[in-house]
């Protein structure tokens, strides 16, 4: 979970918002454009949403974990609400994402007091849904005291939101996200994404190549390109050609100032010839790729309507690695899919003794509801789930370990992002993803950086910077 929140800039400007992000990466792309979207209206970005007229909860429905969590933050902000109210003021409370694409109606009924519910495709709407909520609580603010405005959007409109949205702000420490392809087709029976972010659909070429340049401008040097199914991109080229993902990567490498460029999230049946001899043509394409398998059993991958076995999945591993040989995997796992045997499970951990995996994440089956995962019969108990969880995380995590070690003693370029919790401690990113703990200056931030790793982590590494690699000095 991440919080967009303020910047130096906008401490005279008259209204606050704070934007509080769940899930995935495309969320958090979505929040920036939100926080766009609102600073024309003359909201500045809140610390907190004790400071903030307005709180936007961009919410993730993909476990069931994940969207309770909303309505027990939308009870703390009634609360505050109710509070404000008492006091003359007032909070105005947004939920977007994929919760509110999900369960619009339901949101209003269990938490009055949500003044606007807009979905993923609908956010640049977010003035004229303000003025609505406006509009409507000036009628309401007569009577009763706590109910919100109840707005609703969650519309798939015919207009792309992506045409309707101001140009990308500010550019955290020299790494941008850029978003290129929503939505997905493939239907994988325990999901809910092609549900909540709807078909699939990929931006046109100019609007990408021109969202890249502006964000290389405004001092972006990594490009990491997001969608629900990134390598099923197909966008339309000004000369009425369709694009691959790997057509547009080598585009965007040629844009000068792009120094890395990174994916996420693909499915192995995308990952065409074109992209996998991307990874050993174009040097800013950096060696890491996550790859979600879900499981290693051919039983489980058909139940769960992946559309490739194991086979498949091992076959692009090792065409990955002959044309990039330092390539390092991250993956996603699913443990306890309905009707899945001790023996489907083994597969899974026979699969990842295989590959080899740099780093994953792993959850328990989730039944959600919509899905056809749902109304399988079979479900795994609980505490089965439980016990397969732990022991292929403790084998990710071996690896995981085993990966950062195995960096020790090397000399790396490090992207460097943000500044550490100890004084003079600066924090990056290999090309291999590994978060790097440094002493360094902070002016070193949104900069590559040559560092010596000296120690591994279970998730981190720690470095020296290279003195001399970077004219500033460190
Ligand atoms: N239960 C558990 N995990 C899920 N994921 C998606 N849907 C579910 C579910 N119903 C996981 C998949 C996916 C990642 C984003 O979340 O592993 O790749
Ligand atoms: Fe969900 Fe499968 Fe689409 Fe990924 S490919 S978003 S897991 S339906």
């Amino acid at each position: 979970m991440k919080d967009v929140r303020a910047g130096s800039e906008g401490q005279c400007q008259r209204k606050r918002v704070f934007i509080r992000t769940y899930g995935c990466q495309m969320n958090v792309y979505d929040s920036d454009r939100m926080a766009d979207v609102l600073r024309p209206l003359g909201y500045a970005l809140a610390d907190t949403p004790e400071q903030a007229d307005l709180v936007v909860l961009n919410t993730c429905h993909i476990r069931e974990h994940a969207s309770e969590k909303v309505y027990s933050e939308l009870g703390r902000l009634r609360d505050t609400k109710a509070e404000r109210r008492a006091a003359g003021g007032d909070l105005t409370i947004a939920v977007a994402g994929c919760v509110a694409q999900a369960e619009g109606e339901e949101i209003a009924r269990r938490q009055p007091a949500v003044d606007i519910v807009v979905g993923p495709q609908a956010y640049h709407r977010l003035p004229e849904l303000l003025a609505e909520a406006e509009r409507k609580l000036a009628i309401l603010r007569a009577g009763k005291r706590l109910p919100g405005a109840g707005v609703l959007d969650t519309e798939f409109p015919a207009e792309s939101k992506f045409d309707h949205l101001p140009s990308p702000q500010g550019v955290r420490a020299g790494s941008a996200f850029l978003s290129i392809q929503e939505g997905c087709d493939k239907f994988c029976t325990f999901c809910v994404v092609p549900y909540t972010r709807g078909a699939e659909y990929s931006r046109p070429v100019s609007a990408v190549l021109a969202e890249a340049r502006q964000l290389v401008a405004a001092g972006a040097i990594e490009l990491t390109l997001l969608g629900q199914n990134v390598n099923a991109y197909h966008g339309e080229a000004p000369d009425g050609a369709t694009w691959s993902l790997a057509r547009l990567i080598r585009e965007l490498a040629e844009i000068e100032g792009v120094a890395r460029l990174r994916y996420t999230t693909s499915h192995p049946r995308d990952m065409d010839d074109d992209l996998i001899r991307a990874h050993g043509e174009v040097p800013q394409l950096m060696p890491y790729l996550h790859l979600p398998v879900q499981s290693g059993s051919d039983r489980i991958l058909e139940a769960m309507n992946r559309r490739h076995g194991r086979a498949l999945f091992l076959d692009i591993v090792d065409r990955l690695r002959s044309v990039r040989p330092d390539l390092a995997l991250s993956s996603d796992f699913i443990v306890g899919f309905p009707g899945e045997s001790d023996a489907d499970f083994d597969d899974t951990m026979r699969l990842i003794d295989q590959v080899g995996f740099a780093s994953a994440f792993s959850f328990k089956y989730s039944r959600r509801p919509g899905t056809p995962g749902a109304t399988l019969q079979d479900q795994v108990p609980e505490s089965v789930k439980s016990a397969r969880l732990a022991a292929l995380q403790a084998l990710l995590g071996r690896q995981a370990r085993e990966f950062n070690a195995s960096k020790v003693g090397a000399t790396v370029p490090v992207l460097f992002a943000e500044s550490g919790r100890k004084p003079g401690q600066i924090i990056g990113k290999t090309p291999w993803l590994q978060s790097v703990y440094a002493e360094g200056n902070p002016r070193l931030i949104g900069h590559v950086v040559d560092v010596r790793l000296i120690e591994g982590h279970p998730n981190s590494l720690a470095g020296e910077i290279v003195t001399g690699s970077y004219g500033v000095a460190a």
